[in-house]
């Protein structure tokens, strides 16, 4: 079967790099059309220089990157280096990017890109806060019926918050965008925290990034390492979880994960649960399913073929 063709949007962090990086590793599975950089975990200027270290990392400087929204749609930013660092991606050193960054703006390449291919032939892999996606949705309604599926990271149910009590970061962002997204009626595949806190970099696995002694193995060993500080503390993790690479993992390996197709809908009024995706997990509601929520993976399949496609680079 041919590559799904897809554009990866991030907003780099550690685990948006290994999310990257796995799909980079799979040409048989995606070919990577382009990678669209967001504001999240750190500014704008700083996920679009982290998404080229990684291309570069990759050995894939062919990849374009292109910089997107530097702000959410109708609020201030708020960015997560107390997760990742003030660079994005601490941990390892990396140089600087030498490749360029396109001059095209992402939501432009994002919405010529679904144009430019038939229906149905594109998947969008958002990894951050969803203003990319969702501002291409407003400047060009005649591509949402184009989209073949969009799978993300982001929101939660039963894990509730990781930035407020009951919202996840990259919904938390930009609560309007996530809105826009869920109401599109597009295909959606959801990697919610409570599949990606089932992906932990335990220390074996960590081991086992960093006996591939290549550049690529040892830098997700880094990563990975400084990453982990943050849930290790707040939940007593066993290690890292392997948030955005689960998304990268289901386009190749659907099969690693289970969920549920339920309603979700995004608070974007409340104050108290600003942010929360309110999943019907139960079919409560009555309201109709909108998203393939996941609610778990095996976590052993995603490690080893995690593993097996970080050796390739
Ligand atoms: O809540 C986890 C998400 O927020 C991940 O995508 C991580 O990279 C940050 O963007
Ligand atoms: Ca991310």
């Amino acid at each position: 079967m041919a590559p799904r063709k897809i554009i990866i949007d991030t907003d780099p962090g550690q685990d948006d790099a290994v999310a990257i990086l796995l799909a980079l590793a799979s040409p048989e599975d995606v070919d990577v059309l382009g990678i669209t950089a967001v504001a999240g975990n750190v500014p704008l200027e700083l996920t679009a220089k982290n998404a080229r270290i990684v291309c570069e990392l990759a050995g894939k400087t062919d990849v374009p990157v292109f910089a997107g929204c530097d702000r959410p749609l109708g609020r201030d930013l708020v960015t997560a280096e107390h997760v990742h660092g003030k660079t994005g991606l601490d941990g390892p050193s990396l140089s600087d990017p030498q490749m360029p960054l396109q001059e095209q703006h992402a939501v432009d390449f994002i919405i010529e890109t679904v144009r430019a291919h038939d229906t149905g032939t594109i998947t969008l892999c958002p990894l951050g806060p969803l203003t990319n996606v969702a501002t291409a949705f407003q400047r060009a309604p005649d591509i949402v019926e184009k989209v073949q599926q969009i799978v993300l990271m982001g929101g939660a149910y039963f894990e509730v918050g990781n930035i407020t009590p009951t919202a996840e970061f990259n919904i938390y962002v930009d609560p309007e965008a996530a809105d826009i997204v869920f109401k599109s009626d597009v295909d959606i595949v959801v990697m919610p925290l409570d599949v990606t806190h089932k992906a932990l970099v335990t220390k074996p696995r960590n081991d086992a990034f960093r006996a591939l002694g290549t550049p690529v193995g040892v830098a997700v060993a880094e990563m990975t390492d400084f990453f982990e500080r943050f849930d290790k503390e707040k939940y007593g993790s066993a290690g890292a979880p392997l948030h955005d690479p689960c998304v990268t993992a289901y386009l190749i390996r659907p099969d690693l994960f289970t969920g549920r197709h339920v309603n979700v809908e995004v608070e974007t009024s409340s104050d108290l649960t600003m942010g929360m995706t309110v999943a019907d997990w139960w079919r409560v509601t009555g309201r109709p399913a909108n998203a393939m929520f996941m609610g778990d993976v095996d976590a052993d399949g995603f490690f080893g073929l995690l593993t097996e496609r970080l050796a390739r680079l």
